[in-house]
């Protein structure tokens, strides 16, 4: 089988990160299912952000190895290190949207960047990609003028503009009520269905991870690495370490 058709899509081996000498993680391994949705859990400050940040090159590991498809992620440069990254698309924990430009120029800014396009071909696929994710009316607004689930909607639009193989999403339903908080992760849910789009999504919300993990990695703090990691329904089921299951049993720990 050549490595474009294993079932994982990234393969993280023995990856340390650290900051001015202080470990967030060290050693960590796992796997990546192509085509799911695998969620990164855990505790404030645990590191989820950190492990994304690794995982798309934001952040230079100590040590260890990222591969996609079989290709070192780390340390590669120029055309080797541009084909993978454009595998990946990003909705950062802020959202990240230009503020002063309307939503179609968020979502073509990607296009107009890295292809060449017709404006004509570029509108199109703008117009496509918001309206895959509920927003097809709302073109010519501006961040300013919609709600949070919205921006975050939008933010999804163009993550997805390049026809990303893999989506990392950092909190996406941060800062939003609950209903717009289902109503996100069920387009999520739609949009790996439909796409199959392998989706990595960092959350510390139970209903979430309910609704939308195939998979879930386990961070946690004291232990500088990952306490559990597999199915979401495998995970579910783990009675033998206390800290997963007060997490999943919303058991405060001391
Ligand atoms: N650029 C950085 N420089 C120094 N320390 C950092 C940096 N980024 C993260 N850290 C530290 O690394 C640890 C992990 O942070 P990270 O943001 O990855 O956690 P998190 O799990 O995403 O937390 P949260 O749930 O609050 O978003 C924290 O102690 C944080 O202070
Ligand atoms: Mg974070």
């Amino acid at each position: 089988m050549s490595a474009h058709t294993s079932t994982n899509v990234i393969e993280a081996r023995n990856l340390t990160v650290e900051f001015s000498g202080l470990r967030v993680f060290e050693h960590i391994n796992f796997d990546v299912p192509r085509g799911k949705i695998s969620v990164i859990l855990g505790g404030s400050g645990c590191g989820k952000s950190t492990l994304l940040r690794t995982l798309t090159g934001l952040v230079e590991p100590k040590e260890g190895s990222v591969r996609y498809d079989g290709e070192e992620f780390l340390g590669s440069v120029g055309e080797e290190r541009r084909h993978i990254l454009r595998k990946f698309g990003i909705l950062f924990q802020s959202g990240g949207l230009f503020a002063s430009m309307t939503l179609a120029e968020n979502v073509a800014l990607p296009l107009l960047e890295n292809t060449r396009l017709s404006e004509e071909r570029i509108s199109e696929i703008v117009a496509m990609k918001l309206s895959s994710v509920g927003l097809g009316k709302f073109q010519g607004y501006i961040p300013a003028e919609i709600s949070g689930g919205m921006k975050k909607r939008a933010g999804i639009a163009r993550a997805m503009a390049l026809d990303p193989e893999i989506l990392f999403f950092d909190e996406p339903s941060a800062g939003l009520d609950p209903i717009s908080s289902a109503s996100l992760d069920k387009l999520i849910r739609e949009l790996n269905s439909a796409l199959g789009t392998t989706m990595i999504v960092v959350t510390h919300e139970l209903q979430s991870i309910d609704d939308i993990a195939d998979y879930v990695i386990m961070l946690d703090k004291g232990a500088r690495g990952i306490i559990a990691h597999g199915t979401l329904a495998e995970v579910k089921a783990i009675t033998h370490d206390e800290r997963v299951y007060n997490f999943f049993h919303r058991v405060a720990s001391a």
